[in-house]
């Protein structure tokens, strides 16, 4: 059995979380291994609609382990209130969830402390989720961070809340910001909460690397995107954290030796939040179309997501960045009534093509892309099942994008619910998910 890893190519939102779920039911566990509840994954089951942040969406699978890796900063309140959604739908979170001991505690002046700094004049606002994701990683980075194995032990808790809430007034302060907490009332919210989730922690790096010893099979579940990586991303336009396949090893303590295959998951356009350089994006009526057909407002902060075309040369660098075996293609219906579909093929400054990614800011918003234009099928591919009933047009977009990215496409989604996907027979897709 294949340990896998699927994450997104692009800018974050590609729709991970439909096809995680879908998949999940082949493996034994499925593991997060970075961000926070920054992310947002919409999961469509019959009438249900389940929108997960922190916990991941193996969860909706009867029997499955769901574990929240070492690599995340945890909000320990929303992941108590995402528990409770949950088990109000009758969900066994208890006996399905597991919560790292070495994951990062998030607390109310990270948020503060994002506040100050996405408003301090002259900084380059980074459009965040304000969830107070980049402070956490902070202090992650600067040793002082809290981890849950330490809000759990209730001695040693309180000086360390005390010390790191001290460094932070004094931060506050010095920016003219009064802290907003009734710290003792946080104190106590949190070591309620440290008891809420009490059972779920374990050491999970323990726990995945049994379990594969054991023979069972590991689903390692990226947030955000490739392209908003700390290190491979738009910087400094990015999240906080490494959503790259290379994460999956840090952020679980699994080696790379233990993981057999990369699949990343690509929207057929593509969509940004936030601020920062986005080469394809759609500016006309066009963008506008794909807005609202295809729902592009944010799961977690409802902002409306900038549109625009699929972009060749952004995810041959997330390919090789990731070594994707395979890629899914999402929203495939949502290009349905467009009559031409530009695809982005390269880029160029000036009169030279540009063949690889810029470390610059600056340089990424010079390239200019290069479009080839495709013909839409104009008819409706919602809810096809079967690669063969797709119609002529949609099969030559899809093998153009293929022939344009290097990898194969071997899974594509018509639409929100479960079986709304094609496997695309004799694909290295179907080979780790359906052997
Ligand atoms: P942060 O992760 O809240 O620090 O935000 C940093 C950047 O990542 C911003 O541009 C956010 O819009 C973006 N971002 C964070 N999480 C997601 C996500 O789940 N989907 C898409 N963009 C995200």
């Amino acid at each position: 059995m294949h340990n896998v890893i699927i994450l997104g190519a692009q800018w974050g939102d590609e729709g991970k979380g439909k096809i995680v779920d879908l998949f999940s039911e082949r493996f034994d566990i499925v593991a997060r291994y970075q961000g926070g509840h920054n992310a947002g994954h919409t999961v469509k089951i019959g009438d249900r609609k389940f929108v997960l942040k922190l916990i991941p969406s193996g969860i909706l699978r009867p029997g499955k382990r769901a574990v929240i890796g070492n690599g995340l900063v945890v909000d320990p309140a929303a992941l108590v209130s995402e528990i409770e959604t949950l088990e109000a739908a009758g969900i066994d979170v208890a006996s399905q969830l597991r919560i790292s001991n070495r994951a990062q505690v998030l607390f109310p002046w990270h948020r503060l402390l994002e506040k100050i700094s996405e408003d301090r004049p002259g900084r380059v606002s980074i459009g965040t989720t304000s969830r107070g994701i980049g402070p956490c990683y902070e202090d992650k980075i600067g040793r002082r961070g809290v981890r849950i194995a330490d809000l759990l032990e209730r001695d040693t808790f309180p000086a360390r809340f005390a010390a790191l809430l001290d460094e932070k007034e004094t931060i506050a302060r010095a920016f003219g910001l009064a802290p907003e907490e009734d710290s003792a009332a946080t104190l106590a919210q949190y070591a309620d909460l440290a008891e809420r989730i009490r059972p779920m922690v374990c050491d999970t790096v323990r726990l995945l690397n049994d379990a594969i010893r054991a023979g069972k099979s590991v689903m390692f579940e990226g947030a955000q995107g490739t392209m908003l990586d700390i290190d491979h991303g738009t910087y400094p336009f990015v999240t906080s954290s490494s959503a790259t396949a290379g994460g999956a090893c840090t952020g679980t303590g699994v080696p790379p030796t233990s993981i057999h295959a990369t699949v990343g998951v690509s929207k057929a356009y593509v969509t940004r939040v936030g601020a920062g350089p986005f080469p394809t994006e759609a500016l006309d009526q066009a963008g506008d179309h794909i807005r609202v057909r295809g729902n592009e407002f944010g799961s977690v902060t409802g902002r409306p997501r900038r549109c625009g075309w699929f972009d060749a040369p952004l995810l041959r660098y997330t390919a090789m960045v990731n070594g994707f075996d395979s890629l899914v293609v999402t929203k495939l219906d949502v290009l349905d009534e467009l009559d031409r579909i530009p695809v982005c093929v390269a880029y160029r400054r000036g009169k030279s093509e540009v063949t690889e990614m810029p470390p610059t800011i600056r340089e990424m918003e010079h390239l200019e892309p290069v479009y080839e234009c495709l013909p839409g099928w104009q008819t409706s591919t919602f809810g096809i099942g079967r690669y063969a009933d797709l119609p002529a047009r949609a099969r030559d977009y899809l093998n153009f994008m293929e022939k344009h990215t290097g990898v194969e496409i071997g899974g594509i989604s018509t639409g929100p619910e479960r079986n709304q996907t094609i496997v695309r027979p004799g694909s290295r897709f179907q080979q780790l998910f359906q052997p």
